[in-house]
């Protein structure tokens, strides 16, 4: 059960559950356990690893963070009817700390349209779900769904329903982000006041993004008592997200003078973090994003650089070595050794095998003959590159040519080995280069996926710099995401479509998950 020292902020997580439903974020089993990894190691308090009920492949994501990441708690989260309950309970039950997470809405508009219950029904479901769930797990979180549109008085009555039914987090989410600081805060005070039992409880805040208030308004419920967060990663979450974590905890370190609240967020490891989910979802953050931007620590403007260099604290609230960003991003060259690379390697948050390490060390010196500068960028790049393109690979790239320009016809040929060791090779034409070095592939392979978003984005400065290629393709009804990079993009995209090509390939011998249908939540009683 969650305590907390009078000021101190309890961080929970839900980079894996709010985060990971929106478009555009879907993660896989490994790529959700490597940042559970992550967030553990970045010192979250609790980890949403989940929606059991949505999926299979949801229910077994959760489990095997349960199972397999020990330390922070770990929860999943249920809606207020006992499948779900039940589901979510199971996911967890193995984990050292867990704890179910059950929401049920309690505005007069989801009463009305959405769940066609009333305020009675409201009432007695959430006794029974809260109730189901404490027979299971002794840390149970309820949620009032669209908490911040709820009648005062009543949401105050489901409030003290859930406490008195076991609840032992009371979370207050402003689902679609209408609150504003001072009417949040108002809520927060209320409740305070006026529930009974709210004293043995922690008060919890879920908010959203939509009028881009959710750290303000996040922040204003701390000071009237809340002492847990709910928040995500480079804020990722439903529509314009969800409070973000580095950002609500770099406003609590930097004026810890005016909150005195503290965290146990390691914050050296929130820009690794941070890059270690762009690169998971692919979902970069824009460049002026605070704490974790490219933009966030650079100073342009001449009378700023001037002043920094008499005394960073002109311009400088925070230093960037403070949240894992190094100054010194210039970092190894052409004669550094596999030590240096294992130091800055560890220094930026990643723990290769000495396998990886080795593939990492034979690509960075193949990068280094082709590019003069190598910066950490650089380094993230390579060792994500090894640590995503996990499959068992059926297909590798072996050489490549394409030819394109004004008045001629894209075209492309490839040559690809295969597991046997047999070299494949064939040519397409194509809508431009890429196309058509893709279709080539599909041709040799006999594979067709379709591709449903393609980005490529130089992971450094200058002409030379790395090219890292994204795909995302779908293929028998299945997302599959790849990244790889080199410093010729199209190389990059053939490598990452291959890798792509490979994962489906692995998915055909094997057998497939079949998701559920989600259950609308009135017509699963509490059973
Ligand atoms: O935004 C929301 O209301 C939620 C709940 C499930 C807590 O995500
Ligand atoms: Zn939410």
């Amino acid at each position: 059960m969650p305590t907390t020292d009078t000021d101190r902020v309890i961080i929970f997580d839900t980079t894996l559950r709010d985060g990971e439903q929106s478009p555009g974020c879907s993660m896989n089993l490994n790529e959700k356990l490597e940042m559970a990894h992550a967030l553990k190691e970045l010192g979250v308090d609790v980890i949403e690893a989940g929606f059991p009920i949505a999926s299979p492949g949801d229910f077994e994501s959760v489990q095997a963070i349960a199972r397999e990441v020990h330390g922070p708690i770990i929860c999943a989260l249920a809606r207020c009817n006992a499948t779900d309950i039940d589901r979510a309970a199971l996911a967890v039950k193995d984990a050292p700390r867990p704890r179910v997470h059950v929401f049920l809405a309690t505005s007069a508009i989801h009463r009305e349209f959405k769940l066609k219950m009333s305020r009675e029904d409201i009432l007695k479901r959430t006794i029974e779900g809260v109730t189901r769930a404490r027979d299971q797990i002794a840390d149970v979180e309820f949620s009032p769904e669209d908490a911040s549109r709820t009648e005062l008085d009543f949401l105050t009555e489901v409030v003290e329903r859930a406490i008195e039914a076991g609840a032992t987090t009371l979370n207050i989410p402003d689902t679609v982000g209408y609150a504003v600081p001072s009417h949040y805060a108002d809520i927060i005070r209320h409740l305070k006041k006026t529930v009974r039992g709210i004293d043995k409880c922690i008060i919890s805040v879920h908010c959203h993004n939509d009028l881009g208030l959710a750290v303000g308004n996040s922040l204003a419920a701390l000071r009237e008592g809340a002492r847990q967060v709910e928040c995500t990663i480079n804020g990722i979450g439903e529509r314009a997200g969800n409070t973000a974590l580095e950002e609500v905890v770099m406003a609590l370190h930097t004026r810890q003078d005016f909150y005195g609240l503290t965290t146990g967020i390691n914050t050296r490891f929130l820009y690794p973090c941070s890059r270690k989910l762009s690169h998971v979802t692919g979902m970069q953050v824009q460049r002026n994003k605070a704490i974790v931007g490219q933009n966030a620590f650079a100073h342009e403007a001449g009378i700023h650089q001037d002043g920094m260099l008499k005394n960073p604290n002109t311009y400088e609230i925070m230093r960037p070595e403070a949240v894992g960003i190094s100054r010194t991003e210039l970092v190894l060259g052409k004669h550094s050794g596999r030590h240096a690379l294992r130091q800055k390697i560890n220094d930026l948050g990643y723990h290769l095998s000495e396998e990886q390490l080795n593939r990492v060390f034979d690509a960075f010196k193949i990068l280094a003959d082709r590019k003069k500068d190598i910066y950490d960028a650089d380094i993230e790049a390579l060792a994500e590159n090894q640590l995503h393109n996990i499959s068992q690979k059926t297909w590798t790239l072996h050489a490549f040519t394409c030819n394109a320009g004004t008045g001629t016809m894209p075209s492309a040929a490839v040559a690809l080995w295969r597991q046997d060791g047999e070299i494949m090779k064939d040519a397409a034409i194509g809508d431009g280069p890429i196309d058509a070095v893709f279709n080539v592939i599909d041709r040799i392979t006999g594979i067709t996926v379709k591709v449903c978003d393609y980005r490529v984005r130089a992971v450094t400065v200058g002409t030379d710099a790395q090219g890292e290629a994204f795909v995302e393709a779908e293929f028998e009804g299945k997302k599959l995401t790849a990244r790889a990079v080199s410093t010729d993009i199209v190389e990059a995209s053939a490598m990452a479509y291959l890798e792509i090509i490979n994962r489906a390939a692995a998915r055909q011998v094997r057998d497939r998950l079949k998701p559920t249908d989600n259950i609308p939540q009135e017509s699963v009683p509490m059973a």
